[in-house]
């Protein structure tokens, strides 16, 4: 498989590009690679973070300004997958009619999609999740995938104060058992190598064996 890797060697990024652009009347891509999708509040770091896997400082536009994505970007990865970088939510500036219009593709993106393999809902690591956190993770398990959360911009506090951190974000998310959580800082790029073993896990992962009739 072209995203197979040797295991003593990191991720090989042979290229990535931005490849569709869907705004919220646009047809959505069928795709017939894998997907991993991005979801979270605006300004958490979801563009950050895919720069900082893919090692590019800027394919992904990211911006001090909250509500830089508005649109559902798919960048293709070494031909073999996507990443999705989905369209921040909950940011107060943008108009409420712009906001009520996210909800839905967000939602259409989710429901539509057959590549998806999982969703990662990015939680500032610093910040209590909101009603819009909560939703996003009730969504996406109602939906039947596995929300993972990967707690951002970990750079901004101490590493003695992550574990009480996970655990206040954990509840207040009212986690399912199981819930995967990853801490990530964009900025010194910790737990890149931790988030991309479990999506090579995913991605490698073998195909269900047609039932036996
Ligand atoms: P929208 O596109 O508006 O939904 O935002 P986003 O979630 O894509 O956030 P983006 O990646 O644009 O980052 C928002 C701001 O947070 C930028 O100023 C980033 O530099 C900053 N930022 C992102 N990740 C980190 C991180 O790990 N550490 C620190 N210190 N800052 C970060
Ligand atoms: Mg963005």
């Amino acid at each position: 498989m072209p995203w197979c890797r040797d295991k003593e060697e990191p991720m090989i990024i042979k290229n990535a590009q931005l490849e569709t652009v869907c705004g919220i009347t646009s047809r959505l891509p069928a795709n017939d690679c894998p997907e991993i999708a991005f979801a979270g509040k605006s300004n958490v770091g979801k563009s950050s973070l895919i720069n900082a896997l893919l090692n590019r400082k800027s394919l992904a536009r990211t911006s001090a300004q909250p509500g830089k994505t508005q649109t559902i970007n798919f960048y293709k990865i070494n031909d073999a997958f996507y990443f999705v970088d989905l369209p921040g939510y909950g940011y107060a500036k943008v108009s409420q009619a712009e906001r009520e219009k996210w909800g839905p593709m967000i939602e259409r993106y989710l429901l539509g999609s057959k590549q998806l393999k999982v969703v990662f809902l990015l939680i500032d690591i610093r910040h209590e999740p909101g009603a819009n956190d909560r939703q996003m993770y009730e969504w996406v398990l109602s939906r039947g995938y596995e929300p993972v959360i990967i707690c951002t911009k970990a750079d901004k506090i101490s590493r003695g104060a992550r574990q009480k951190h996970l655990k206040v974000i954990r509840e207040s998310l009212s986690c399912v058992k199981g819930t995967k959580m990853f801490t990530f800082s964009a900025q010194t790029k910790d737990g890149r190598d931790e988030l991309w073993a479990y999506i090579e896990s995913l991605l490698t992962e073998p195909e269900a064996e047609p039932e036996e009739v």
